[in-house]
């Protein structure tokens, strides 16, 4: 069904090229095209997966460029391109650099792939995938923003490492902005159907929350550079979920038009992710507390959105 597929990845350091790595060895799709600023490293990448496919028996080809021409056609553009986070630099500190990124990288995009899904990962996340929303004028079906599977994963590898038991039996739920006031639900997690409040203490669970607001961070300090593979592995779920018409819930970054009580605002929710992109919005019945965080978690993008106005972002 998804065989024909093409997907382009706009920024093959890191997570582009395990993306791109993952995704190849899946045999989900034709074609991937890989565009990064720095050619020759990209064409060095790409070659050197591509000679990874085959004793896998994976038919995806793979192309590098600088031409965003090369991205023409593609169902699928995930857009990685920016600067990662460095020790003791916060994921707001990349802000101007990376909008002004997204910015170039959208415009291009948009004229020769006007049709593409947009899966948006370089951060600060929420930022970025409003920005790329604005630069390209896309309905909000078209950009989504790829961080709350990723949190969701990092909290289920800490609830199984407390546990001691259940490792891939666990579903973690964490919605909100990709950032330190990200609102993990302890209430929408379980261990194969058991509640994690039968299993955990409250102690323990309040510990787990902060571990997940620290996943990524801690990643940092240990290799000097920002996590890559959990990443990549989340957005090959959602380009899966896009190429097959998967219709299957994950969380993501979308623009808010009046769910939870929100407007023109990016903000990580559960989503039916199709061929169309965001196929639905979910709104969880929160409660008070957990709306408390998520207010919280707005307000802190809502904030990085007012310093990209003030820098005349989002003018046309
Ligand atoms: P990286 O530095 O390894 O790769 C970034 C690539 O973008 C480089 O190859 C660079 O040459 C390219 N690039 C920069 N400007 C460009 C431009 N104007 N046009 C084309 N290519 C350009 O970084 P890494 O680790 O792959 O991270 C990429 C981004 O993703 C960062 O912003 C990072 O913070 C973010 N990130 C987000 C996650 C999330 O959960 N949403 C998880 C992990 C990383
Ligand atoms: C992460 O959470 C840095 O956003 C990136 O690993």
């Amino acid at each position: 069904m998804s065989q024909g597929k093409k997907v382009s990845i706009i920024g093959t350091g890191n997570v582009g090229a395990t993306v791109c790595y993952w995704l190849s060895m899946r045999k989900r799709c034709r074609e991937i095209v890989m565009i990064d600023r720095h050619g020759v490293v990209a064409h060095g990448k790409a070659l050197d997966i591509l000679q990874a496919t085959s004793p896998e028996g994976s038919h995806t080809q793979i192309y590098n460029s600088t031409d965003y021409a090369m991205a023409a056609n593609s169902d699928v553009v995930v857009i990685t391109a920016g600067s990662p986070r460095k020790p003791g630099m916060s994921r707001d500190d990349l802000l101007i650099l990376n909008a002004g990124i997204t910015e170039q990288v959208i415009h291009e995009v948009r004229k020769y792939a006007p049709n593409a899904i947009i899966i948006m990962v370089s951060n600060p996340l929420d930022a970025m995938t409003y920005t790329a929303l604005k630069a390209g004028c896309y309905p909000r079906n078209q950009v989504i923003g790829m961080a709350g599977i990723l949190d969701s994963a990092r909290m289920e590898t800490f609830i199984s490492q407390k546990l001691g038991f259940g490792y891939g039996q666990v579903t973690a739920s964490v919605i909100g902005g990709h950032g330190d006031n990200m609102v993990p639900l302890p209430r929408y997690s379980s261990v194969n159907g058991v509640a994690l409040a039968d299993l955990l203490s409250d102690e323990e669970i309040k510990e787990i929350i902060e571990q997940t607001r620290e996943g990524g961070a801690e990643i940092v300090g240990y290799m000097g550079t920002s996590a890559y593979y959990a990443p990549a592995n989340s957005v090959v779920k959602m380009i899966e979920a896009i190429i097959s018409d998967a219709r299957a819930i994950f969380p993501c970054a979308v623009l808010l038009e009046g769910e939870y009580g929100y407007n023109d605002i990016v903000n990580g929710v559960p989503v039916v992710l199709g061929a169309h992109g965001v196929e639905k919005v979910l709104e969880l019945p929160l409660n008070l507390d957990e709306q408390k965080q998520f207010a919280k978690s707005i307000n802190s993008v809502a904030e990085l959105l007012e310093i990209l106005r003030k820098n005349n972002f989002f003018t046309v």
